[in-house]
């Protein structure tokens, strides 16, 4: 399930400490229990999960870097000595949901992360700005 920003109604964007923009992207039914979804944010994708199983959320990039595909909303999410991973249903690299590292030894295949934020039962995405106009 993909989801965009203009299919739903939010409460506005708020800028927080100047610091993190928090996109409201979605309510939290909208995502599936252990699984993603993709969020469409200006010309970025966001792959937004709810591991459920431990209470958590996180937010990645959604392309994965090995063969540039638009895929990591449908991958699987799991745990390698208790670290939340993702694995990407094409080739099965999998990235590290808290830094976003390549667990395959693959130092090129590193992927961004982003903070997540619950309130209301809106599930919120955080972008740093640099205050040079740019939302990384
Ligand atoms: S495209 Fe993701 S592992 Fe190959």
């Amino acid at each position: 399930m993909n989801l965009t920003t203009s299919e739903i109604s939010y409460p506005q964007t708020e800028m927080e400490d100047n610091t993190v923009l928090w996109l409201p992207a979605c309510h939290k039914n909208d995502v599936p229990l252990n699984g993603g979804v993709c969020v469409k944010y200006e010309n970025e994708q966001i792959a937004l999960f709810h591991f459920s199983r431990r209470g958590e959320w996180y937010a990645t990039q959604n392309l994965c870097p090995h063969k540039h595909q638009m895929a990591l909303s449908r991958g699987i999410i799991g745990t390698q000595n208790d670290e939340p991973k993702v694995a990407c249903p094409f080739h099965k690299k999998t990235f590290s949901l808290i830094d976003g590292r390549c667990m395959n030894q693959d130092e090129d295949c590193n992927i961004r992360t982003f903070p997540v934020k619950l309130e209301n039962d809106f599930v919120y995405i955080g972008f740093i700005n640099n205050h040079k106009g740019n939302i990384m």
